[in-house]
């Protein structure tokens, strides 16, 4: 990685954001990453996006799926986004999830889930915007979001 990249990271990082993670079920398993650059876009219609690394290899599994879910996690989930952020390993391991009859692949106990399908992708340098349309959704006012800021898992307060 080059000096100019390593600075973008450190500075991108200065923007706090939560963690999503987006999955779906690949042959009947659950497969998902963990995503900082999840944002709502649209109210009507109903959009959000994400930005994917063209180096993914899990997207390539799931961007053909009926339906994908995208799951906001709660302060309490650090373990989920450490585990669905890692690049070995058995992603959904120890991991509560559910999928809906479509194929979307929620995390129990989340702040907020969206139930979507793939409405469009624009290819944006060395990431794919991705924009989902939002088929059903809803959050739950007493899970607090975990935060990803400077590198590092956070809670807000
Ligand atoms: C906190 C956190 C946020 C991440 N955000 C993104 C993201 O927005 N976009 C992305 O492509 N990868 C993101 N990643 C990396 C993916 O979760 C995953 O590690 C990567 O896609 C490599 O796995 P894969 O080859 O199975 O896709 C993030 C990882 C972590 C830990």
């Amino acid at each position: 990685m080059t000096t100019l990249c390593l600075e973008l990271r450190r500075v991108y990082g200065a923007y706090p954001t939560g963690v999503a993670v987006v999955a779906g079920l690949a042959g009947g398993r659950p497969a998902g990453i963990a995503a900082s650059s999840f944002v709502p876009v649209s109210l009507d219609p109903p959009l959000v996006s994400v930005c994917v690394a063209h180096t993914s290899t899990t997207w390539p599994l799931l961007r053909d799926s009926p339906r994908i879910g995208i799951s906001v996690l709660g302060a309490h989930q650090e373990h989920v986004g450490r585990r669905l952020g890692a690049r070995t390993g058995d992603r959904f391991a120890g991991v509560a999830w559910r999928s809906t009859a479509d194929g979307s692949v929620l995390i129990e106990g989340a702040s907020a889930w969206y139930d979507c399908t793939v409405e469009q992708q624009v290819r944006s340098g060395d990431h794919d915007i991705v924009v989902f349309r939002v088929h059903d959704l809803d959050a739950a006012a007493d899970v607090p979001p975990l935060v990803f800021h400077a590198g590092a898992f956070r809670r807000l307060g």
